[in-house]
């Protein structure tokens, strides 16, 4: 129960808001370094740093530069990188073979961050997307999305990940019964302690779009992943999501995309009072960074704000394009 509050003009709102000092002092949530994960893209080569396009000052890294990248954002404080790939159109098959190949692109660059900056922990993404050749994240059967023979897919990919040395799995694929299959398979290969993100909630979103053109994936995709990813217009199925993966074994969860879902952070934590994430996506990434190119919002506020939203939804922690620029305003 709320307690009962004086009124006008024993109490004035503004008394709190009148000082830098004061207002400080109320602050109920804060932004900190310690609350980013910051997604990289790696590609194949030496030397390079290539940008992105539809994502302004996004670049995909060769495995020698994601390894300086870690340095530094483990230097400005940052706890989490998140890998993603951007595989060679040639590796991408019906089978997704690549995505379990030791020497994928993913589990070198976790290597090698790993070995030269073993304190930043290490996040890998668990779906086919990257390696399917129609840009789904399961595999594709008659025209349909299969669930289980995409499970049995996704452990592979998973342990390929554990033993590279990823300190966080993300399975992002959206399939059923995947994290209670990753979980049982990392005990029985002795990764006890590798932890399991899941992308509990996420949904069906237009807001993928420059992430699709960064992983080299928008051409590939044959029609769309809602028979996978979440409607939309759906809010309780998401508590659904996650009660059923905190049952099968997974000890964070995550909603994806972030701006436009933050009801849904907030009743998953507070629902469930477990470790909780958002994933700030690419597509918001974009929206931020072109308006502000126009000139038309403050680039810098509008990043903070946004972040700060999630904090005060109930978040422990964003994943975000912005984490290195964040990290910098905040030092
Ligand atoms: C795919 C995956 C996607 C993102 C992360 N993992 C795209 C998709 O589901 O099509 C999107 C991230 C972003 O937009 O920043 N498994």
């Amino acid at each position: 129960m709320r307690p009962k509050v004086a009124s006008f003009p024993a109490a004035r709102l503004r008394r709190t808001r009148q000082s830098s000092a004061i207002r400080a002092l109320v602050q109920e949530n804060t932004l900190s370094v310690s609350d980013l994960i910051w997604p990289v893209f790696v590609r194949d080569g030496e030397g390079i740093e290539e940008p992105i396009e539809s994502m302004p000052g996004v670049v995909r890294y060769s495995v020698d530069r994601v390894v300086e990248a870690a340095k530094q954002a483990h230097d400005l404080g940052i706890p989490v990188i998140c890998l993603f790939p951007y595989t060679d159109a040639a590796l991408k098959t019906e089978d997704c073979a690549e995505a379990w190949n030791p020497e994928n692109l993913t589990n070198r660059a976790t290597r090698a961050i790993k070995a030269a900056v073993p304190d930043i922990a290490v996040m890998t993404d668990v779906a086919l997307d990257p390696y399917n050749i129609n840009g789904h994240d399961g595999f594709v059967e008659n025209g349909e999305i299969v669930n289980d023979r995409t499970v049995e897919a996704l452990v592979k990919q998973a342990l390929s990940q554990a033993d590279a040395g990823a300190d966080i799995i993300g399975p992002s694929d959206m399939m059923d019964g995947r994290i209670g299959a990753i979980r049982t398979a990392l005990e029985a290969a002795g990764h006890q302690d590798t932890t399991l993100m899941s992308y509990s909630a996420k949904y069906a979103s237009a807001f993928y779009g420059p992430f699709r053109d960064a992983v080299g994936a928008s051409g590939a995709l044959k029609g769309d992943k809602k028979t996978y990813q979440m409607d939309p217009g759906n809010g309780d199925e998401a508590l659904r999501l996650v009660e059923r993966d905190l049952q099968e074994g997974a000890d964070m969860v995550m909603v994806k995309p972030g701006m436009p879902y933050l009801d849904i952070c907030t009743r998953v934590k507070s629902t469930f009072g477990i470790p909780t994430f958002a994933y700030q996506v690419s597509g918001e990434y974009a929206m931020i960074k072109a308006a502000a190119q126009n000139g038309w919002i403050d680039g810098d506020k509008a990043m903070i704000e946004s972040l700060l939203a999630f904090k005060r939804a109930g978040c422990d922690g964003i994943l975000t394009y912005f984490a290195p620029d964040v990290a910098k305003a905040l030092a």
